[in-house]
């Protein structure tokens, strides 16, 4: 099978590589990706001589030279991760986010129709979104497969955009698809512009924590090798044209979230106890900001048999041994633009 992997550079998408390249060695695996700023070939390093991996550089929204690649390669299945994922990005350049995201995807939707027109046995398009695209809940439910879609920030309406132009090609011309929208994901190999791996450099380097508004936010978060663990079940065993919310059970109020961070670091970094919290600063409050994204993911579970492998507490305390281990990824992808990304965010 030639499979296409979008964006496996990136933060889930090389943990997703990975996992294929190595649990199945009859898949041809071809990582597209553009290599922005959050795309790094660092992540793949212990991967990138298989036999059954390939790289391919390239934007999704080149229409040409994705047209051009479907053609060459044949793709059978593809699992759709890239994109413009940071919602702080969003809000400062959204038009960016339209491109990759919405056109870039219906791009990579044409080129997959037009390669294999009506003949669509055993192929897939599998699309990953998250649950940002459900917009924001109060102080209690749960979102579920059915709630409406309600995005508030740039990047949510652009990955919600997304999911209908997914759902539409399989309405409008039979694609077959699947789709799955995920709760936050932390761990290994993330850009450390998002709240868990920008927190713990800060900490490495004493450098003030920079929690919007009260704090009082809340995210339910997911170790990435779980999500990679659900995207792989429902690659091989789930409904085409059904969509599945995958979560942690595993809601934290951002402020609690790194006061607990703040602990496991002063432990690590052999710290006096309480010496990380002393750094936590209040900031303006992102614009829009969502109060609470919950995900119900009994859909999976049930029907799937899908449940995350590791509890909070330890999957935190792996992400943090892994920044503190690769101190050299770290200070790499923190230099150059990044400096200047975080001077104009939160200067
Ligand atoms: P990321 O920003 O770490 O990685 C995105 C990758 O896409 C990068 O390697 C980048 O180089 C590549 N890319 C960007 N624009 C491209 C383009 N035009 N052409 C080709 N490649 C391009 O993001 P991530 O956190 O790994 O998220 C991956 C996917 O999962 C995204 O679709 C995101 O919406 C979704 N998701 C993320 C989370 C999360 O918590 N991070 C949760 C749910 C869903
Ligand atoms: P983030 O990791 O950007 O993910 P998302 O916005 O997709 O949920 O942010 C997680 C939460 O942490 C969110 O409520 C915003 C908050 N946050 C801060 O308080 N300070 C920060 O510097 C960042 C990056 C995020």
């Amino acid at each position: 099978m030639n499979l296409l992997i979008t964006g496996g550079a990136g933060f889930i998408g090389s943990h997703v590589v990975r996992l294929f390249v190595k649990n199945y060695p009859n898949y041809h695996i071809y990582n597209l990706d553009l290599l922005t700023y959050a795309g790094n070939l660092e992540n793949l390093k212990d991967i990138e001589n298989q036999p059954n991996y390939t790289f391919i550089q390239g934007d999704i929204a080149n229409e040409g030279f994705i047209n051009g690649l479907f053609e060459k390669h044949k793709f059978e299945r593809i699992i759709h991760l890239a994109a413009e994922s940071h919602v702080d990005r969003s809000i400062n350049d959204p038009l960016a986010f339209v491109k990759t995201n919405i056109m870039g995807t219906v791009i990579l939707l044409n080129a997959f129709k037009m390669l294999w027109l009506d003949n669509y046995t055993d192929k897939l398009f599998y699309h990953i979104s998250t649950d940002e695209v459900y917009g924001s809940l109060g102080d209690s439910g749960f979102f579920t497969e059915d709630t409406s879609y309600d995005p508030n920030s740039p990047y949510s309406a652009s990955k919600a955009g997304s999911d209908h132009f997914v759902r539409a090609y399989g309405e409008t011309y039979g694609l077959p698809y699947i789709i799955t929208n995920c709760s936050n994901n932390y761990g290994p190999n993330q850009f450390p512009e998002k709240l868990i791996p920008l927190f713990i450099n800060n900490i490495i380097h004493n450098k003030p924590l920079p929690v919007y508004g009260d704090g009082n936010y809340t995210r339910d978060w997911l170790f990435v090798i779980d999500h990679a663990r659900a995207i792989d079940i429902a690659f091989h065993e789930g409904k085409l044209g059904e969509t599945y919310n995958i979560g942690g059970f595993n809601e934290w109020k951002n402020i609690d979230l790194v006061k607990l961070l703040c602990a496991q670091m002063d432990i690590e970094l052999q710290r006096e106890k309480g010496t990380s919290e002393k750094l936590i600063t209040f900031v303006k409050d992102r614009p829009g900001h969502d109060l609470r994204y919950a995900i119900d993911p009994s859909k999976i579970k049930n029907e799937l048999g899908w449940t995350p492998s590791l509890t909070f507490e330890e999957g935190l305390e792996k992400t943090i041994r892994w920044y503190l281990d690769n101190e050299e990824w770290l200070n790499n992808v923190t230099s150059g633009d990044y400096q200047n990304y975080y001077q104009k965010q939160y200067n």
